[in-house]
């Protein structure tokens, strides 16, 4: 095995599920990952697990198959037990600090473009993006106002005293000033975290900073990160209690009432248990919910389970392939949720938001060939559509480094950005449809439908707006390559049984998210656009985009929609249910790809085709892309197509950023 760092602890429980993160990771150090050539073959496995081959067998079809032809009958008013109103930014991400000069960028005149375009195709779709950065990283970082190499964050390597021998983060102010301007360019609104590793020093210096620059973008403060595993890993004597943690959240209020600087003292976030050595009810017990004023949303933070065997040689071994169908039914989101089920109604109650932190397919990493195929992606859409209906208000994917597997994005590693490009995992697809099932509205109500007699291979999901089914969304678990596993749902709205006129609109639009196994590693599609393999994305959908036009019968009153195994459907019910969720093409505002100085990998196109562009089309791309031997026109043949006074956009520099906006 090969040395990883330190634990952040030690995975001692087989019962509990705890985050670990991981430092010293060679994803967070300038590294090569293997030899480039301009000739091509730019993905040659590194050895990291973000890029690991890992490809597992999908589970066999149920025998005997279940019903491939069965009815979702909606109501057209009247429907009752749907989620409360959400919107959606509802699955954003959460991103470890450590690794945030990684993927925003390197400081605020840095930005990642292939980021910016990843946050600006959800907030086309679902109107905006939330985006927390902290974990268990946070705890101890600290704001220095400048580091001697010029860098914006890095550890510090010369103060070991802390019991893990965790090396602490130092960061400039540069890191808050990019998450502003990132905020400039597209709709992010941010989550930072208050440092509570020393709760008699506080330090509140990034409270201070992020709310001066961030202003209401900011939209949450985090007191704490797992204070339930803090003696676990000994940051904490033995007798801490949830008790002990409502008193530290108080002395944060107190010291942010007391703080001139913080102009808003009343959005703070807790208490962010990881749901391991403390139930949600164990501090609720305390009176936490209801006694501090200060208090503006409520969060837990969960793994269903963990890879820390094989990453670190503690806990139990679980093996990949027989873990696996463990996330491929319907059964694995509802049990995620159900111990919060009372936490999400004592929060309506209390009328404060219950968001989901920090969650992903495992602790320590999550599993090869797990974690980042396409049955991953089927998982956190239903987790995520779970969760929606379950009334959390939000859920924040984990981002970890080039060290795990289930990152729903992962930049490239670190100097090696000109050539070698992002990689997409299967979960930001389902972070992106989850956009468009949810929409622009902000009043998407969400029931889970269990059809087909609630065979768990094939839930669904109806998306209400105002009362009215909007969408609908329709999974197929099973693969099946010879098509015998595929089914026909027949959606009736109205009419029939439930005394309601047949409402059943003459066509409706679907998009389909699409693999040919479960176990497929890339090249996933949505409506037939694809971010491609490892290293091959700029953070824009790639293809021609594929909307079916599904006529319905109206004499029977049934829209049949096929969907394949594997395989998801969100059907659109009206055309303004489409519109509000991004449209018909996507509308996504793009960024140019980073220039440097070497001219075959600077992207140049001309402004008036990024002022018209969707962003999408193959014609955009082939004006430069920056996979060099990748299919890219060299930069002499890219500038000849260019007309005069073109302009060769370099990474978004502050104040010379140029931005196409695309209104369709
Ligand atoms: C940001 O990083 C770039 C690339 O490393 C560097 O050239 C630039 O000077 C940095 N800007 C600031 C403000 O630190
Ligand atoms: C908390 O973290 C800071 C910054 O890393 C460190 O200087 C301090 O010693 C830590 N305090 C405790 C009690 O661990
Ligand atoms: C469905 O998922 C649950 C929860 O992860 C798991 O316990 C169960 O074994 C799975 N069922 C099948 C048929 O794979
Ligand atoms: C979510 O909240 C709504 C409104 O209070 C309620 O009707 C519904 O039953 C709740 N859903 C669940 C799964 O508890
Ligand atoms: C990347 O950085 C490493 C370590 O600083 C260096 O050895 C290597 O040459 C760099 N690679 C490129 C392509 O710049
Ligand atoms: C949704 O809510 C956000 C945040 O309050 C707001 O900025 C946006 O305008 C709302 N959208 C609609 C369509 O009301
Ligand atoms: C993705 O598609 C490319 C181009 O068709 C192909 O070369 C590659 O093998 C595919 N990757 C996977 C993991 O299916
Ligand atoms: C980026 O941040 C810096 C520091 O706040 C600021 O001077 C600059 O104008 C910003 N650039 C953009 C493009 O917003």
């Amino acid at each position: 095995m090969r040395v990883r760092g330190v634990l952040s602890f030690l995975f001692l429980s087989s019962t509990t599920y705890a985050t670990v993160t991981t430092y010293g990771l060679p994803g967070q150090e300038p590294f090569d990952l293997g030899t480039a050539t301009a000739s091509g073959a730019v993905a040659t496995y590194s050895g990291s697990a973000a890029y690991d081959p890992t490809v597992l067998n999908a589970p066999a079809p149920p025998a005997p198959p279940g019903p491939t032809n069965f009815p979702i009958q909606l109501l057209s008013s009247g429907t009752t037990g749907m989620s409360i109103p959400l919107s959606g930014n509802f699955l954003g991400f959460s991103i470890e600090f450590s690794v945030v000069n990684q993927v925003l960028g390197k400081n605020s005149t840095f930005i990642n473009v292939p980021f910016l375009n990843l946050m600006s195709s959800l907030a086309s779709r679902g109107g905006r993006v939330q985006i927390r950065v902290g974990g268990n990283t946070q705890e101890t970082a600290t704001l220095v106002p400048s580091l001697p190499d010029g860098k914006a964050l890095e550890k510090d390597h010369s103060a070991t005293s802390n019991p893990t021998a965790t090396p602490p983060l130092l960061f400039t102010p540069e890191i808050i000033y990019m998450m502003g301007n990132i905020s400039n360019f597209v709709n992010v609104e941010w989550y930072i975290g208050i440092p509570l590793n020393d709760s008699t020093n506080l330090r509140l210096g990034i409270a201070d900073l992020s709310q001066a620059v961030l202003g209401d973008r900011l939209i949450g403060m985090q007191v704490g990160n797992e204070p339930d595993l803090y003696v676990r890993h000994e940051h904490r004597p033995a007798t801490y209690g949830p008790a002990d943690y409502d008193g530290e959240f108080s002395a944060v209020a107190t010291a942010l009432a007391a703080d001139t600087n913080i102009k808003r003292n009343n959005i703070l976030i807790g208490p962010n248990i990881a749901t391991g050595d403390w139930t949600p009810e164990m501090v609720w017990d305390t009176g936490f919910m209801t006694k501090h004023p200060e208090l503006s949303m409520v969060s837990v933070e969960h793994y269903p389970t963990d890879n820390c065997f094989a990453q670190f040689g503690v806990g139990t071994p679980r093996d990949p392939q027989a873990t696996f169908p463990t996330y491929l039914n319907h059964t694995s989101g509802q049990s995620i949720v159900a111990p919060y089920l009372n936490t999400a109604n004592l929060a309506q109650q209390a009328g404060k938001p219950l968001i989901m932190f920090e969650t992903n397919t495992a602790s320590c990493g999550g599993f090869p060939g797990i974690s980042d195929s396409f049955g991953a992606g089927l998982w956190a859409l239903d987790y995520g559509l779970q969760m929606a209906y379950s009334n959390f208000s939000a859920a924040l994917l984990h981002v970890g480094g080039q060290d795990v597997y289930y990152n729903p994005f992962t930049p490239p590693p670190t100097n090696q950005s000109t050539f070698r490009q992002w990689t997409i995992g299967p979960v930001f697809y389902s972070s992106l449809i989850v956009a468009e099932a949810l929409g622009s509205s902000n009043k998407s109500q969400v029931l889970d439908l269990n059809p087909n007699a609630g065979n768990i291979m094939t839930p669904a999901y109806a998306i209400y707006e105002g009362g009215a089914p909007v969408r609908v969304a329709m999974f197929n678990y099973i693969t099946d390559p010879s098509g015998a596993s595929d089914y026909t749902a027949s959606i009736a709205i109205g009419g029939g049984q439930t005394g309601q006129p047949g409402a059943t609109p003459a066509q409706i639009k679907v998009k389909h998210f699409s693999a040919s196994s479960v176990s497929q590693k890339a090249n996933f599609t949505w409506a037939g656009q694809t971010y491609g393999d490892n290293f091959q994305s700029d953070g824009r959908l790639e293809g021609t985009e594929t909307i079916e036009t599904v006529t319905c019968d109206q004499t029977n009153n049934v829209c049949n929609v096929l969907v394949k195994a594997p395989g998801f459907a969100l059907a659109f019910l009206t055309d303004a249910a489409l519109q509000s969720s991004g449209g018909t093409a996507d509308a996504a505002t793009t960024f140019s790809t980073t220039a440097r100085t070497k001219t075959h990998n600077t992207a140049t196109v001309p402004p008036e085709v990024l002022a018209t562009s969707n962003g999408h089309g193959g014609e955009f791309r082939q004006l430069g892309s920056t996979s060099k031997g990748k299919g890219s026109v060299s930069g002499a043949s890219g500038f000849a197509r260019l007309a005069p006074g073109v302009v060769a956009l370099a990474s978004v520099i502050a104040g010379a950023a140029v931005v196409g906006r695309a209104f369709v």
